[in-house]
């Protein structure tokens, strides 16, 4: 595969390019174009040249737009799947899964824009008869979107499709592990024979040239998923403070009673263990009692043991992971959990990028597992003495995206629900982002403003308010 960055429609040859490697045997899969400096900017330049008559377009025309994308993706979803499949790893299954769930994203987001009315407001409360404000929501202008590995295809489309629908131009910089994709979103573009210039794909390592995407000058908004690092760094150097970060997470499972025991494990298996913990709403941590946890750990032991592990083509429980240097971090933290006593239930090992599904029992406060995003398969259990400790474990965290909550006692889960410092509390399921409608966010570290669909389209237009007075 050799696919190009694409600026105003044209694709962009480079002298250098940048190799992406398969995760499953690091060989080289295909190549993707590494631009300059001078490339970053032409883009920008063009989505600013290029916005003012994209906003200036009826609404219907815009959908329009929209729409014919939407069907050049839906007829390549077997090619968009199988890119996906092959440079992340993720099962073939998934895969086409993640590109049906974008195409209802792009559909429930057309609807979402059509009933995007101003608001009106009078002035009644202020003794003021004769004043009424109309205030309708513009597009900010150019969007830079920057996606990361795990959900190269969704998390993108997430981002472009609101911003150009509500009369915004888009930079888009998809993660390196994920530009094959990326790319391929933007040939389809252009075979799709769309507008020029308000749609643009950037490609290249985010360490060369990170900092000159997001600090150019034209952008008037960033949205950004990733690592909790790369979005401070992007918060520090960006010209715009119009920001959203969604980040990385460490939820936890909070097993609160031993009375639905199926559920509980079906969902934190699930939860942990999706695209081999690559997930940012992946459990990443359980808190419960010894006495909950003398029953779960055996009947998570037991599926985790059942796990088929290998290649994303023949729809495994679990797939290598993203690349060696991500392997390496997560075997650090496995090491250094054994090194200091947990039991390693099951797992622990490794061939090539594939890790064995872990279940690490007995971890404790000072291992590094109990406190960092492995983002891998790896489930540690902490055992708790009581349900104040499994609050204040849950809470010490720096991180706060979301977390689960299990028991049979609706009232308990409530009032757990409520002191719990997270973005959003799961009761009786894993984390998740979706639905996609629902407002999805992160608190601490995890992240800064909403994402989501109505949601999105607020954070990428602003107020633009027109006050009609008489006599
Ligand atoms: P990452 O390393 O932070 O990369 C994310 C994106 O930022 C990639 O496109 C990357 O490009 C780019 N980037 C790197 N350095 C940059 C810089 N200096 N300036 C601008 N952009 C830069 O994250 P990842 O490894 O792809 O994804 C895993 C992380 O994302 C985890 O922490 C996970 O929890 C988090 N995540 C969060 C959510 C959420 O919604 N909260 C969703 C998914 C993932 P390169 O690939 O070229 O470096
Ligand atoms: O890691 C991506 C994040 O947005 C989670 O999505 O649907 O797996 O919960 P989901």
């Amino acid at each position: 595969m050799d696919y190009k960055a694409m600026i105003n429609n044209e694709f962009i040859v480079t002298k250098n390019k940048q190799n992406i490697l398969s995760p499953i045997d690091n060989k080289v899969i295909g190549t993707v174009s590494a631009l300059l400096e001078s490339d970053i900017n032409n883009a920008y330049d063009v989505a600013k040249t290029s916005q003012k008559e994209w906003e200036k377009t009826q609404l219907l025309k815009r959908i329009e737009v929209i729409e014919k994308f939407k069907n050049e993706i839906i007829k390549n979803k077997d090619k968009i799947a199988d890119i996906m499949m092959a440079e992340i790893a993720k099962p073939l299954k998934e895969s086409l899964a993640e590109v049906q769930r974008t195409v209802e994203i792009i559909d429930f987001t057309i609807e979402e824009v059509r009933r995007f009315y101003p608001t009106a407001m009078d002035a009644k409360g202020w003794g003021i008869e004769n004043k009424i404000g109309v205030f309708e929501r513009v597009p900010v202008g150019v969007v830079c979107a920057i996606s990361p590995f795990n959900y190269p295809f969704n998390l993108a489309l997430a981002k472009i499709i609101p911003a150009l629908l509500t009369g915004n131009t888009v930079v888009f910089k998809p993660a390196t592990q994920g530009s094959l994709t990326g790319s391929f979103i933007g040939k389809l573009w252009v075979d799709a024979k769309l507008p020029k210039g308000i749609f643009n794909v950037v490609t290249g390592k985010g360490s060369d040239i990170g900092d000159i995407i997001v600090s150019n000058k034209n952008i008037n908004m960033i949205s950004f998923t990733g690592s909790v690092k790369v979005g401070q760094r992007i918060k520090s150097i960006a010209k715009t403070s119009n920001i959203v970060l969604e980040l990385g997470g460490k939820d936890a499972a909070l097993v609160l009673d031993d009375k639905n025991l199926d559920l509980y494990v079906s969902e934190i298996i699930s939860g942990s263990f999706g695209f081999a913990g690559q997930r940012c709403t992946a459990i990443k941590r359980v808190l419960t009692t010894n006495e909950v946890a003398d029953k779960l750990v055996p009947l998570l032991e037991a599926k985790i043991k059942a796990f088929k592990h290998g290649n994303p083509k023949t729809n495994p429980d679990i797939v290598p992971v993203v690349n060696e240097p991500t392997r390496d971090y997560i075997m650090g933290l496995i090491d250094n959990a054994k090194t200091k006593g947990a039991s390693i239930k099951t797992g622990g090992t490794y061939e090539g990028n594939l890790i064995q599904a872990t279940l690490i029992d007995n971890v404790t406060k000072d291992m590094r597992i109990a406190w960092e995003e492995p983002f891998g398969p790896v489930l540690p259990i902490i055992r708790c003495k009581d349900l104040d400790e499994i609050i204040t474990i849950q809470n010490e965290s720096n991180f706060g995206l979301q977390s689960s909550v299990f028991t049979t006692d609706i009232n308990l889960a409530f009032s757990v629900a409520k002191q719990i410092e997270v973005g959003t509390v799961n009761i009786n399921s894993r984390p998740q982002r979706g639905p996609d409608n629902f407002p999805f966010l992160g608190i601490k570290d995890s992240g800064e403003g909403v994402q989501g669909i109505k949601e999105s389209l607020n954070s990428m237009t602003r107020y633009k308010g027109i006050v009609i007075n008489w006599k």
